[in-house]
């Protein structure tokens, strides 16, 4: 579904941010993005979406270079949908008025249905429609900001650090949400995260960036198994389990 072939990107005439990375992802999987901040993750998913054009290699999508197509051509062509890092949803604008924004290309009629299905899956929206989205907390926000980019039905789903900022258990939903996704639709998604575990416990396989390549790829489970990985990426032990405290009490 996406094949990302050798690419170097930056921005202006800076240096390489990105020093030739390889990336795939199919449909019916999740594929996560890790690494130190800085290290280039989210100008890789940037030139995935097409808002940065590489300056080297290849952004395939269905088998077709699409390297040079901009963001709202894949988003009609290729089915794509993207949820940036920050400014994820309008805060003046209503849950509702936010999701619609997502299906301005669509026909009345299926973006309706689409909208009623939305609301149907996710309860926590379809109780606060006509709020407006600065009176959401910051895990409905995230969900609102899925259910933008979902309206549309999209084939492969970008998501730049969808946990970012939540609390564990809204972290925990928020993830819940990204696997039901794939697990119904077979969608292709690829996720940028910080917080590595829980990505790891969510994902089909990763990709961890360093310094704009790829140090280590693999399947989630055998990462997050591998005590180099651990220990070089992942800051040491994992949390402990719920019940379990870390460290004995005094
Ligand atoms: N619009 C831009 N113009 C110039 N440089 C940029 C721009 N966006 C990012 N950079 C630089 O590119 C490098 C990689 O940034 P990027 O946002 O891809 O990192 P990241 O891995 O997503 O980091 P974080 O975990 O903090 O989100 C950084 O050095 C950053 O300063
Ligand atoms: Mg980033």
């Amino acid at each position: 579904m996406i094949r990302v072939n050798k690419v170097r990107a930056g921005y202006g005439d800076g240096p390489d941010i990105l020093q030739g990375i390889d990336l795939t992802a199919s449909g019916g999987e999740i594929v996560t993005i890790l690494g130190p901040n800085g290290c280039g993750k989210s100008t890789l998913l940037k030139c995935i979406a097409g808002f940065v054009r590489p300056r080297g290699g290849a952004v395939e999508m269905e088998g077709r270079d699409v390297s040079a197509v901009p963001v709202h051509e894949k988003v009609k062509n290729h089915r794509m949908g993207f949820v940036p890092q920050t400014d994820n949803v309008f805060s003046t604008l209503t849950v509702a008025d936010n999701i619609l924004l997502g299906a301005r290309h669509l026909p009345v009629a299926e973006r309706n249905e689409r909208y009623a299905e939305l609301m149907a899956q996710y309860p926590s929206l379809a109780s606060k429609q006509e709020r407006k989205a600065s009176a959401l907390s910051g895990g409905e926000r995230q969900i609102l900001s899925l259910a933008r980019a979902l309206i549309s039905n999209p084939k492969v789903l970008l998501l730049d650090e969808p946990s970012a900022g939540l609390s564990p258990l809204m972290m925990h939903e928020v993830f819940a949400a990204i696997a039901e996704i794939r697990d119904r639709t077979g969608m292709c998604i690829v996720m940028v995260e910080q917080n590595a575990f829980e990505a790891l416990g969510v994902a089909d396989r990763a990709y961890v960036l360093s310094l704009g390549k790829v140090a280590i790829e693999g399947r989630a489970a055998d990462l997050l198994a591998d005590p180099a990985m651990r220990h070089l990426y992942l800051g040491g032990e994992p949390p402990a389990a719920e019940g379990k405290p870390r460290f004995a009490a005094v």
